[in-house]
């Protein structure tokens, strides 16, 4: 079917709706806030009066403060996790033609006196912020009004780095990301990013821009220390980084947030302040198998049992647009899945999970009983004359429910109950920046489209890119209601600040070449960085068919990421595991089955995540933020704090390149220490990819069958530290555990102690400890003297274990 007709005659529509848009008022604009007139302390702060802005600055705790420039219309706060926060204490101070106001101590009630961040604000508007230790971390200038917008510019330092934005298809550093012109040649012009939620669909390689996940968030890095500054505004923007940071926001009112500290700490405060991701389901840490072709029940019932058959884990199967009837939302087409709830249920007992697509546009059709109920409850979209906003997607002609209506969240979210049912597990929302299709200009709905914005009003401009998350929302409100005892499993393309909240994300519709496998990184830890800690490409890209070294070298690196889910396009082979053939096949069968030999690890950081927001993905300088050599690095990624993953991007590649944060790692594969900090080359045939485990860990790995933990200790050089084991029954939200393991070093002993915590029963009978890196004499557990199996041996559990060393 050609959707090319109803994409005209939409493209023309929109078009001339947006025309009649009615100019900005311009009275407002102004190129600086003008002289500061009057200051008054707050309760948490100040308010700054100048001649035509108002500042005001309220400390949320003692390095997270809250930045509101006025006039312009205040954000409703969908980014917003936690609106109360704890008393604390704030200075306010004349410094000559300035102002300097700063927070006192901790705001845990333990004031330390001192001073913890200070901002100084000029009598023209310019605010410099400065950490406790006094270290300038930024200087931004007087904010300018324009239109119904605000420009705000910020000095860069010329060796600090950028980060975050959300989902983008640019080096991990946003200052290297530089213009291309419409040939694809690089300029050496700084890169402008948008952020608009959209379906980079057909075009997304490296350079590509704006992506489906836009967040105006950024940290910035350099000599004098870390900052995060988020914007609360979900007008569309444009970034620039240059030697000034420039924010233009083409609406809204000039809120944003900043602190500082170290990457993990800023990330903590970003998602205290944004939410943390909830603990999933512990199967959805495991393989996920999706291909747009897969058209009914038998196809399905086939694959997993190919998968059985060749005894490759599979933990869920996504079902894509086909499944639909006539992609229609909430269905499933009944004569191709005769069966469906004993379908899931036979599923459900091989291990998988059935996983189903569903995208916003309801079939505009007297027909469809989703858009009479919608029509009843007046859930759409709707122009200012009050007609109905109608666009081609899937169905044909779609209406687009409004989700920021609380009263279409409830009945849009009502209507999964029945999939769920029938043993439907979990969501995979697409098409939701929301895509409309077009032969030219924006991939959405017309800017004057109206919406309800929780009662207050507002359009398109303004709720464009809280689309998504608005019904990330609904899905993960409903199946928290629906099945009360089951974690939510979402999936979302678009969102905003938040989205960790509700759903996971996967980065679209990448190309399948070299480059676009090596861009994955940056985007993936990019995303971390921006609050979205679960998040993974199509292995192998979604169009095209990959060599059979391309799937391979994208499976090794999305084995080490949250979301590991091969898909493609409907104009590509299915590709599976073993699609290849040997000695394809058999190398990434090992590697998944690492996977799920891993999955307490894997867990284990998902729980921090939900504790502290830290992405279990993280770029290599959270190793070392102070390590310049690390800034940049964009070609290798963190797992948690142990293991440092390297995937290989080139073609036929034996060995790579390593930069190393400092300390002392153990390549994964077979115990081989290297040295950090410093660059190194490291082997890298077709079957391995350098993985390298950091000295100091106690690295779980399980082996379900024999019910068996081991636990694969790799000394420190000297001295202590540290590692967590999280355990619970990896769904619902019954007991948990948490086991710590410290293990000490000194001259000719390695000690490992254990203390539990938790009223969750340990699961596994049999544990076994392999120590890596150093050679063993005697071991005791327990004070008992035992027998040790080369580097190896066999235990209950314990509270002590003594090794000496060799
Ligand atoms: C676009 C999505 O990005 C892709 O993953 C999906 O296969 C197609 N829509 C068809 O539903």
């Amino acid at each position: 079917m050609s959707f090319a007709p109803k994409a005209l005659l939409y493209s023309i529509k929109r078009d001339r709706v947006e025309r009649e848009i009615t100019a900005p008022p311009s009275s407002e604009a102004f190129d600086n806030p003008g002289k500061l007139i009057r200051t008054e302390a707050s309760a948490r702060g100040a308010h700054f009066y100048f001649e035509q802005a108002e500042l005001e600055i309220n400390f949320l705790t003692e390095d997270f403060v809250q930045i509101d420039w006025k006039p312009g219309i205040p954000p409703i706060p969908y980014a917003i996790a936690r609106q109360d926060w704890p008393q604390l204490e704030t200075t306010l101070e004349e410094t000559g033609d300035s102002w300097t106001i700063a927070s006192v101590g901790a705001s845990d009630g333990a004031s330390t006196g001192a001073t913890a961040l200070s901002i100084k604000v000029g009598v023209d508007g310019s605010l410099r912020f400065t950490d406790a230790a006094g270290q300038i971390l930024r200087q931004e200038l007087p904010p300018q009004r324009k239109d119904e917008g605000w420009i705000h510019r910020a000095q860069l330092r010329p060796e600090e780095q950028i980060y975050g934005l959300g989902e983008r298809a640019a080096p991990l550093n946003l200052r290297l990301a530089k213009e291309t012109t419409e040939k694809g040649e690089v300029t050496d012009q700084a890169k402008t990013f948008r952020m608009w939620n959209y379906d980079a669909a057909g075009m997304y390689g490296p350079g590509a821009d704006p992506m489906y996940i836009c967040i105006p968030i950024y940290l910035g890095l350099h000599q004098q220390g870390g900052y995060l500054v988020f914007y609360e505004n979900t007008f569309e923007a444009y970034f620039k980084f240059e030697d000034v940071a420039t924010a233009d926001f083409l609406g809204g009112s000039l809120r944003y947030y900043f602190t500082a500290g170290s990457p993990p700490q800023l990330i903590e405060r970003y998602t205290e302040l944004t939410g943390r991701s909830p603990l999933p389901p512990r199967w959805a840490l495991g393989y996920h198998q999706s291909h747009w072709g897969y058209r009914t029940e038998q196809a399905i019932r086939e694959e997993a049992q190919a998968f059985q058959a060749r005894q490759v884990p599979l933990s869920a199967i996504h079902l894509d647009i086909d499944c639909q009837t006539g992609y229609r939302a909430f269905t499933i087409d009944p004569e191709r899945f005769p069966k469906l709830a004993s379908f899931t249920q036979e599923l459900d007992e091989q291990g998988v999970k059935f996983i189903a697509i569903l995208n916003p546009g309801v079939k505009y059709s007297r027909q469809s009983n989703l858009f009479l109920e919608g029509q009843i409850l007046e859930a759409f979209c709707r122009f200012p004359n009050g007609d109905l906003v109608v666009g081609p997607v899937w169905p044909g002609w779609c209406v687009f429910p409004d989700f920021t209506n609380p009263k279409v969240r409830k009945w849009w979210g009502r209507q999964y109950e029945y999939l769920l049912d029938v043993g439907v597990t979990g969501f995979w929302h697409d098409m939701n920046e929301p895509a409309a299709f077009i032969l030219w200009g924006d991939r959405s709905l017309p800017k004057p489209t109206q919406h309800f914005m929780e009662g207050r009003g507002g359009d398109h401009r303004e709720a464009h890119n809280v689309y998504g998350l608005m019904q990330a929302k609904a899905g993960y409100e409903s199946l928290s209601t629906y099945r009360p005892q089951q974690r939510p499993f979402i999936v979302s393309r678009a969102g905003w600040a938040g989205l960790q909240r509700y759903a996971w994300t996967w980065t679209g519709d990448i190309e399948c070449t070299w480059a676009a496998l090596r861009q994955t990184v940056a985007t993936v830890v990019g995303l971390g960085l921006s609050g979205i800690p679960y998040s993974g490409p199509d292995i192998g890209g979604f169009q095209g068919n990959p060599s059979a070294e391309l799937y391979l070298r994208w499976f090794q690196m999305s084995t080490f990421l949250t979301f590991c889910r091969t898909h493609s396009s409907n104009n590509v082979e299915n590709r599976t595991p073993w699609t290849y053939g040997e000695p394809y096949f058999t190398i990434i069968r090992q590697l998944l089955l690492l996977r799920y030999r891993l999955l307490p690890y894997f867990y284990t950081l998902s729980w921090e995540a939900s504790q502290k927001g830290h992405p279990p993905v993280r770029p290599v300088f959270w190793a070392d933020s102070t390590d310049p050599a690390l800034w940049g690095v964009d070609d290798a990624f963190l797992l948690g704090e142990a293991l440092l993953v390297c995937p290989v991007f080139e073609e036929g590649a034996h060995s790579r390149q390593v930069v190393l944060p400092q300390g002392r790692w153990y390549s994964l594969w077979d115990g081989a220490p290297v040295e950090g900090p410093g660059s190194v080359e490291l082997a890298a045939p077709l079957s391995q990819l350098p993985l390298l485990v950091k000295a100091g860990t106690v690295l779980p790995m399980e082996d379900q069958e024999r019910q068996q933990l081991t636990l694969h200790l790799y000394p420190p050089v000297q001295g202590s530290s540290e590692s967590q084991l999280y355990l619970d029954a990896g769904d619902g939200y019954a007991e948990s555990r948490l086991d710590r393991f410290h293990l000490q070093r000194d001259a000719d002993t390695l000690e490992l102690h254990w203390q539990e915590q938790g009223d969750y029963a340990f699961p596994y009978p049999r544990i076994q400890l392999h120590v890596h890196g150093v050679e063993l004499q005697q071991a005791w557990v327990d004070g008992e003297q035992i027998t040790l199996q080369e580097a190896m041996i066999e235990v209950k559990k314990f509270q002590h274990v003594r090794f000496t060393l060799g």
